[in-house]
C-alpha cells in the first residue's frame, strides 16, 4: 500500500514537472497526448483539436505571411495576432497625417478595411505521416548525398500522387533530423486586410526595454480580415471578394485564468535544437552567444547616441534597432538561463546513461567521441562564420549593399549584359528604400567599430589583408586611416553616387564596383573567408547534419519509454502546460499575472517606450472596464504559462480546456528563453496577453464595439457551475 502511495505520488510529482515541455504533431495527439491533456484538465477529445472529417480547431489556426501565428476569431474571417507581427503593414499604411502606429488605426466598417499586396494567411487541411514513402529503398550504407538524391526522388514521386489546386500546397518536412517525413497540404488566402491595431503605446507597451521581460504589460496584438472569392476560396485581391466563412472559429473566454489552469497554445514554432550533444551547448554558451553578444552590444550603442541626439534618427532607425536588440537580448537570457540551470551538466548526464545503456559492440558507441572532435574542429570556425555574418549581413548595413554589387558583377559576368539590367532592375527600388532610413554617418562608425573588434577577436588568419592595414599606403599609397580611406571613396554609403553607378552602362557599372575601395575590401574578405571558414565548416556541418539523425534515432532506441517530440520546424504544433508563475532568482518569486495597475506604474509620460494615451488614464481612472475587467474589478493585461514556444509562435492564441481563446501569446520570460535548447519547467515561461485586454481595448479604448458583435464571447467557468 505505502509503495503504491509512493508510486502514484512519484507518477504524479514527475508529470508536473514535465507538463510544458514539448512541441506536438497535431496528428499525432491521439496516441501521445490526449491522456495527459486530459489529466491535466482538458476537456476536449484530440479529435476536437485535429480532424480531417470535421471542423476541428486546427481550422481556425493560420499562418500569417509565414513567419508568425494568427487566429480566427469570427464567422467572417477576422484574423487575431500580435502587433509586432502586423507591424510592417501597420507602418505601410502609416503617414504623418495617418500615424497609425502612433495612434492606431480601426476600420470602422469594412470598407475602410486595408488591403496588404504580399501577405498571405496560410491553413492546414491535413497532415500525413509520409516517412515510409519518403524513406523507401534508403538505407545505412548510402553515403548522405546518395540518401539525399534517393529522398528527393521520393518527395517528387510522393507529389505526383496529389490533384492539388492551384491554391494549395504541399510541403513535405523532416522531421527528427530526418528519421521520419510528414507532408502538410496547405490552402494560402492572397487577400488579407488590415482591420485594426491599438497605438504603440498600448501595443508596443515597454518596446525594447520590456521586450523579454515578465512581469509585462503590453497590449500586443492586431486585427485583419481574410477575404475569398464569392465562392470562398482563395483569390487575388478584388473588390468582388469577400470576407471568409470558416470552418472553425475560437469563441472568445470572459472567465480569465487562474493558476494551475489548464493551457494550450496552436501555432507554428519557426526552429529549436533540443537534442544536440552537450559540446553543442558548451560552445554555444562558452564561445558563440558571448561573440554574437558583444558585437551586438558595440553596434547597439553606437545607434543608442545618435538615436538618442535627434529625434528623426530615432524614428529612422527604431525598427533596426528593434531587431538588432531583440536577438541580442535573447542571447544574454539564453547563456544565463543554460547556464544557471545547469544545462551542460544535465546533458552531460544524459550522455553518460545513454552511453552505458549501449552494448559493448553497438555501433553508435562512437557517436559522441565523434561528436565531440567535430564540435572542436568546429569552434573556430563557427565564431568566425558568427562573426562575419554579424558584421556582414546585419550590423554593417553598407556590407549588405555591397553584397548586392557582387551579385551584379557575378551576373554580368557570368550572364551578361540581360542578367545585369534585369538584375538591377530588380534591386534598384530596395536600393533607395535602404537609403530612406539609413545615415551614413552612423554606418561609418558602426564599421569602424565593429572591424576594429574582428581585429582584436579573431584569428589573424581569417583577416583580410585590407583590414590588417595600419593605413592605407599598403592600398593606395596615401596616408590617411585605411577605413577613413575606403569609408571616403566608396560609393555604397552614398545614395546618388551609388544609384549613378547602377544607371552606367553594364560594362562601365562593372569597372567602378570592381574598383570602389569597399567592393575591393569586401571582395578581399569573402574570398578569404569563403576559402578557409565556409567550405571547412560546411564539410563539418554535413557530418555533423547526418551524425545527428544517426544520435537521434539511437537515442530513440536506448529510451524506448522515453516520449520524444520533434523539434520546431515551422510547422503546426501544439504545446500544452498551465498558468504558472516562477521564481528568476533566490527569494524573488513573479506571480502570473498582470494588470492595468501595472500600466500605470510603469507609466513615464512623454517617454518614448512607457508613455500612456489620455484615453487609457481615462479609462483607469473611471475604471471604465465593461464586461471585461476580473472578479475583483481589475483589467488583467498579461499572464504567463509553462506552454513551450519558440520564434514563430507569436500570434499563436492560448486556448482554455474547452477550446476558447484565453490570450495571445506574444513573447518568452527573459530567464527561460533557453526553451530552444534546454527546456526547464522550473523557469520557461511563455508570455501572453490576456484576451480580456484586447477585448477592453477593442471596445472601450477604440470604440469598435462593431467588432465585437461579430466575435462568440462565453463563460465556461461560471457555465459550469
Ligand atoms: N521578443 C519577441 C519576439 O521574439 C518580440 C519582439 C518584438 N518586439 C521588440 N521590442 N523587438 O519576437
Ligand atoms: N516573440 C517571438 C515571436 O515573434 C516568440 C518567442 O520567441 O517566444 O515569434
Amino acid at each position: 500500500m505505502r509503495s503504491l502511495l509512493f508510486g502514484l505520488i512519484f507518477t504524479f510529482i514527475s508529470q508536473v514537472a514535465v507538463a510544458g515541455e514539448g512541441m506536438w504533431l497535431p496528428l499525432l495527439l491521439k496516441s501521445l497526448n490526449e491522456a495527459e491533456m486530459q489529466q491535466l484538465g482538458m476537456k476536449l477529445s484530440a479529435e476536437d483539436i485535429y480532424s480531417v472529417n470535421r471542423g476541428s480547431l486546427k481550422d481556425a489556426i493560420v499562418h500569417f505571411g509565414g513567419f508568425c501565428t494568427s487566429e480566427l476569431i469570427s464567422p467572417d474571417g477576422l484574423l487575431l495576432t500580435n502587433h509586432h507581427c502586423g507591424y510592417g503593414q501597420i507602418q505601410q499604411h502609416s503617414s504623418l497625417e495617418h500615424n497609425y502606429l502612433k495612434n492606431g488605426f480601426w476600420a470602422m466598417d469594412r470598407n475602410q478595411e486595408l488591403p496588404n499586396p504580399g501577405l498571405t494567411a496560410t491553413f492546414i487541411n491535413e497532415i500525413m505521416d509520409v516517412t515510409d514513402r519518403v524513406l523507401a529503398f534508403v538505407n545505412d550504407d548510402m553515403t548522405v548525398s546518395e540518401r539525399q538524391t534517393m529522398v528527393d526522388k521520393n518527395i517528387s514521386k510522393l507529389r505526383k500522387n496529389f490533384e492539388l489546386e492551384e491554391y494549395q500546397d504541399l510541403v513535405v518536412r523532416p522531421f527528427f533530423e530526418g528519421n521520419q517525413y510528414f507532408a502538410f497540404i496547405t490552402t494560402t488566402y492572397k487577400d488579407v486586410r488590415l482591420v485594426g491595431a491599438p497605438p504603440e503605446s498600448i501595443g508596443k507597451f515597454g518596446a525594447d526595454t520590456d521586450n523579454w521581460v515578465w512581469p509585462r504589460h503590453t497590449g500586443d496584438f492586431s486585427l485583419f480580415r481574410i477575404y475569398a472569392g464569392p465562392d470562398n476560396l482563395p483569390a487575388d485581391y478584388s473588390d468582388e471578394n469577400v470576407p471568409l466563412k470558416s470552418k472553425h472559429f475560437l469563441p472568445i473566454s470572459l472567465d480569465g485564468v487562474e493558476p494551475g489552469d489548464f493551457t494550450m497554445v496552436f501555432g507554428f514554432p519557426g526552429r529549436t535544437s533540443e537534442y544536440l550533444p552537450s559540446y553543442a551547448i558548451k560552445q554555444l554558451v562558452e564561445k558563440l552567444n558571448p561573440a554574437k553578444i558583444k558585437i551586438r552590444e558595440t553596434a547597439l550603442s553606437i545607434l543608442d547616441k545618435y538615436m538618442r541626439e535627434d529625434e528623426t534618427v530615432r524614428i529612422q532607425y527604431a525598427s533596426k534597432f528593434a531587431r538588432v536588440a531583440n536577438y541580442w537580448k535573447k542571447w544574454i537570457g539564453e547563456s544565463m538561463g543554460l547556464e544557471r540551470t545547469k544545462a551542460i551538466e544535465k546533458k552531460e548526464k544524459y550522455e553518460k546513461r545513454f552511453t552505458s545503456a549501449l552494448p559493448k559492440d553497438s555501433p553508435y558507441r562512437t557517436i559522441l567521441p565523434e561528436f565531440e572532435k567535430l564540435y572542436k574542429d568546429r569552434a573556430p570556425l563557427a565564431f568566425v562564420r558568427d562573426y562575419y555574418s554579424e558584421l556582414t549581413g546585419r550590423n554593417i548595413e553598407m556590407m549588405r549593399l555591397v553584397r548586392m554589387g557582387q551579385s551584379l558583377v557575378s551576373n554580368y559576368e557570368n550572364n551578361g549584359e540581360e542578367s545585369f539590367i534585369e538584375y538591377r532592375d530588380r534591386v534598384k527600388p530596395s536600393v533607395e528604400s535602404f537609403f530612406k532610413d539609413y545615415k551614413a554617418e552612423i554606418d561609418s562608425e558602426v564599421f569602424e567599430a565593429l572591424t576594429k573588434l574582428y581585429k582584436s577577436n579573431v584569428d589573424k588568419a581569417y583577416v583580410p589583408r585590407m583590414m590588417h592595414a595600419k593605413n592605407d599606403e599598403d592600398m593606395n599609397g596615401r596616408s590617411t586611416n585605411s577605413s577613413d580611406f575606403v569609408l571616403h571613396h566608396t560609393v555604397f554609403n552614398k545614395k546618388d553616387k551609388l544609384l549613378a553607378v547602377l544607371e552606367m552602362e553594364p560594362s562601365e557599372a562593372v569597372e567602378t564596383l570592381k574598383n570602389d575601395p569597399l567592393y575591393k575590401f569586401g571582395e578581399q574578405w569573402k574570398m578569404l573567408y569563403d576559402e578557409k571558414v565556409a567550405n571547412p565548416l560546411n564539410k563539418i556541418q554535413f557530418r555533423m547534419d547526418s551524425l545527428q539523425r544517426i544520435y537521434m534515432k539511437a537515442q530513440m532506441e536506448v529510451f524506448p519509454n522515453k516520449v520524444f517530440y520533434p523539434d520546431a520546424n515551422s510547422t503546426m504544433r501544439l504545446t500544452y502546460g498551465q498558468v504558472n508563475g516562477y521564481s528568476p532568482q533566490d527569494a524573488v518569486y513573479y506571480t502570473p499575472v498582470t494588470h492595468l495597475e501595472g500600466v500605470i506604474e510603469k507609466y513615464v509620460p512623454g517617454d518614448y517606450e512607457f508613455d500612456i494615451s489620455d484615453k487609457l488614464l481615462e479609462l483607469y481612472r473611471t475604471k471604465d472596464y465593461g464586461p471585461y475587467a476580473d472578479a475583483n474589478g481589475k483589467m488583467p493585461v498579461c499572464f504567463i504559462g509553462t506552454n513551450h514556444t519558440t520564434g514563430g509562435n507569436s500570434g499563436s492564441p492560448a486556448i482554455d480546456a474547452h477550446g476558447n481563446l484565453i490570450g495571445l501569446n506574444f513573447d518568452r520570460a527573459w530567464e527561460g528563453t533557453m526553451s530552444d535548447y534546454n527546456y526547464d519547467p522550473t523557469i520557461c515561461r511563455n508570455i501572453m496577453v490576456d484576451a480580456r485586454y484586447i477585448l477592453f481595448v477593442i471596445d472601450k479604448y477604440a470604440g469598435a464595439g462593431h467588432l465585437i458583435e461579430e466575435m462568440k464571447l462565453v463563460h465556461p467557468k461560471s457555465e459550469m457551475e
